[in-house]
């Protein structure tokens, strides 16, 4: 089950999950039209901050109810873990959550200089040298951290493990426009989770590594997967026939790509009347995957190929290339 397809996200006691449909991206907590202006006050004031793989979200709906002065976002890659922490998270309204991969989605979803601060706890390690690059902190991460972070802007990095947090030291503190703060040994943290106390309490060791954004350089150059762009003519593409129950068969299994971009189809759905289908796409952009469907339907003689109503995935070039794939095939 995708999370973000789930219609408990629109029920008041469960938290907000924010959807890709409806997020104006990059988000912007700015006074002019931003997403979240119409809850804003002229001349806000409230912090913003952005948790990382969350989990469960013991800590994240702790720290959001200790801090009502911040409006804290929820970055986690995976889609039971948001439902977990959505359903945690009650009313709330200063806790945001997304479902993406902070390491490829961070400058996507945020506008420059937007947080006060990023936090990241207990990230999965990827000990083994080949798994490296699945590290939050490789790849480009420090680039991303010093555009999003505010001036003066911190980042906090809690970990169990020694050469993470090594490693982090080196690659985060080497970056030009951040420097390490502090680098303690078991601090005291007044909002702590489950797997912390318990790691302590057999007394292991935690780290916690907090780097200060010190200056303000020209952004660098970001590959961008334009996520705003050709938003709503995308969403669906006429074909010159419809697809028919022979033609959803035929396309289970098949694949496509363009460049770094690929999906998959898989299992089809068709409505009582056999006119309609539901397409199971999986879809891959880099190391970023999603899983949506395709509404497949007859218009004027013709087919209509859309993102369903349900879909709620980001309209990453995979997302674009699997719609147009399908219509071709139509056409
Ligand atoms: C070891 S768990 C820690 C969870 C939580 N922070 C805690 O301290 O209990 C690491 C979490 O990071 C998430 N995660 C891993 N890579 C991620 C990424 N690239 N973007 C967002 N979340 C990620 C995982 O799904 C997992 O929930």
């Amino acid at each position: 089950m995708d999370v973000l397809t789930h219609p408990m996200e629109n029920r008041p006691r469960y938290g907000v999950i924010l959807s890709p449909r409806d997020m104006t991206l990059p988000i912007s907590l700015g006074v002019s039209g931003g997403l979240f202006s119409p809850e804003l006050p002229s001349g806000e004031t409230r912090r913003v901050e952005l948790e990382i793989g969350f989990g469960n979200g013991e800590y994240t709906v702790k720290y959001a109810r200790a801090h009502p002065e911040t409006m804290l976002f929820g970055v986690e890659v995976s889609p039971a873990c948001v439902l977990r922490c959505a359903r945690r998270a009650g009313g709330l309204d200063n806790l945001k959550l997304i479902r993406a991969d902070a390491r490829l989605m961070m400058r996507e979803l945020f506008a420059e200089g937007a947080l006060d601060k990023v936090t990241m706890n207990f990230p999965c390690p990827w000990p083994k040298r080949r798994h490296a690059h699945r590290r939050v902190t490789a790849r480009d991460f420090a680039d991303s951290l010093a555009v999003v972070l505010k001036p003066g802007g911190v980042f906090e990095l809690v970990t169990d493990d020694g050469p993470y947090a090594q490693e982090a030291r080196d690659r985060l503190g080497s970056h030009p426009a951040l420097a390490l703060e502090q680098f303690e040994t078991n601090p005291l943290r007044p909002v702590t989770t489950k797997y912390e106390r318990k790691w302590l309490a057999e007394g292991k060791s935690i780290y916690r590594l907090t780097f200060v954004k010190t200056k303000e350089l020209p952004a660098p150059e970001h590959r961008t997967w334009g996520l705003m762009q050709e938003r709503k003519s995308i969403m669906h593409i006429r074909t010159e026939r419809p697809a028919t129950p022979g033609f959803v068969e035929a396309l289970n299994g098949a694949s496509g790509q363009e460049g770094e971009a690929r999906w998959a189809f898989g299992r089809c759905y068709a409505s009582p009347q056999g006119d309609a289908f539901l397409l199971e796409v999986f879809s891959i952009d880099d190391e970023f995957e999603q899983r949506y469907f395709l509404r497949l339907s007859e218009r004027d003689g013709g087919g209509l190929v859309q993102l369903d109503r349900t879909a709620n995935a980001f309209l990453t070039p995979s997302v674009r290339g699997a719609l147009r794939d399908v219509a071709s095939r139509l056409s």
